[in-house]
């Protein structure tokens, strides 16, 4: 059966990389109805919104969404309801992509493009599992207004609301241990629960649930400590869960350990499997229209995307084994370079994906 699939390229490098991505897909010969819309920046400009009715509409009409990146500076001065960032926003919340798969994996080609010593990264697979539809990023009542109370009464206040329910924390923490059982079952837990009452709620809740899972070797650690410990250790990590504050942050984190921020792709799903695949690198607008982006990191999250939401785990190998061939063969974007490899552009780089799918 046809699967449909909705193209976002969004802003800066996102069309550029995206258009390589697509070529892979097809090469695939598999029988997918892909259909392009506008994002961001880009969409705004064109309809007045970051996230048009019709691009929404055909994200929610189809099985994946395959996303670029979206952001520039010349739209910072917008009000917040026009910047592009809220057309991810808003597609996580319209879609209901609340588990957020964030790998962090070192290929042993670019071991030294990571600032950490070899002997603390070589080997590196931590996954990520952040909650992406809940906490301060969406908790209400939220803005800014004169503090009716307090010892800056009568000043301006910014106010966010950090909430979490319990069916949102039980969802989620399922997910990180069903993760967990397929790797090496080790679960850690993030929170704040020392300071913030969520995050009390979170852990009793998380421990609660681990009891279900006694093959699952379950620990909780502080958020500070956490980002600490990933740079000090972080292959003690195997899979971590969070909310949606703390992932955001650790996720960077983590993906700077690799050294490559442009090889890492993600993904969000819903719990009916729909998803949206990105890449967790921006929209990098100094570069763009230069042809030097590099598109591996949303060539790997198409292959996400075909094992996570079109059932074609084969097919997603073939993807990851023709980037881990290219790497082998020493080709190289301008983010990954180092002496000794070939530096290729963005399209360069896909071709050779392509030749090396075999
Ligand atoms: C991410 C990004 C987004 C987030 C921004 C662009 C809204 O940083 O996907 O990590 O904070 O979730
Ligand atoms: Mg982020």
């Amino acid at each position: 059966m046809t699967k449909k699939i909705a193209v976002l390229p969004g802003d800066g490098i996102g069309s550029e990389i995206m258009e390589q991505a697509v070529r892979v897909l097809g090469a695939l010969k598999l029988p997918l109805e892909i259909s392009h819309a506008p994002v961001g920046g880009t969409a705004y400009d064109l309809h007045g919104h970051p996230l048009p009715p019709a691009t929404l509409k055909l994200a929610q009409e189809s099985s994946a969404v395959l996303f670029g990146a979206v952001g520039d500076w010349k739209y910072d001065k917008l009000p917040r309801e026009h910047r592009p960032e809220q057309a991810i926003l808003g597609l996580r919340k319209a879609l209901g992509l609340f588990a957020n798969f964030r790998p962090a994996i070192l290929y042993p080609e670019l071991a030294n493009a990571s600032s950490l010593k070899p002997e603390i990264v070589s080997g590196l697979d931590i996954l990520i599992l952040r909650e992406l539809t809940g906490d301060i990023y969406f908790g209400s009542p939220r803005g800014v207004r004169v503090a009716p109370d307090g010892p800056f009464a009568g000043e301006r206040e910014g106010f966010d609301t950090m909430r979490y329910a319990e069916p949102e924390i039980r969802r989620i923490a399922h997910l990180g241990f069903q993760a967990a059982l397929k790797r090496q079952r080790r679960l850690c837990s993030v929170d704040k629960a020392n300071v913030l009452e969520t995050s009390q709620l979170w852990r009793d809740i998380v421990t609660e649930i681990g009891k279900e899972y006694p093959d699952v070797a379950l620990s909780h650690m502080y958020v500070d400590n956490a980002a600490m410990q990933l740079v000090r250790a972080p292959r003690d990590f195997d899979v971590i869960v969070t909310g949606n504050l703390f992932g955001d942050i650790l996720s960077d984190e983590a993906s700077m350990l690799t050294g490559s921020i442009g090889m890492l792709p993600s993904a969000s799903l819903n719990s009916s499997g729909q998803g949206l695949y990105e890449t967790t690198h921006g929209s990098a607008p100094d570069i763009a229209g230069k042809g030097v982006a590099n598109p591996l990191a949303t060539i790997l999250s198409a292959a996400m995307m075909l094992r996570y939401s079109l059932n074609e785990a084969a097919q997603a190998d073939r993807i990851e084994q023709a980037v881990r061939k290219v790497l082998q063969q020493g080709l190289r974007t301008a983010d990954i370079y180092e002496q000794g490899t070939t530096k290729v552009g963005t399209a360069a780089m896909g071709d050779a994906v392509l030749k090396a799918l075999g």
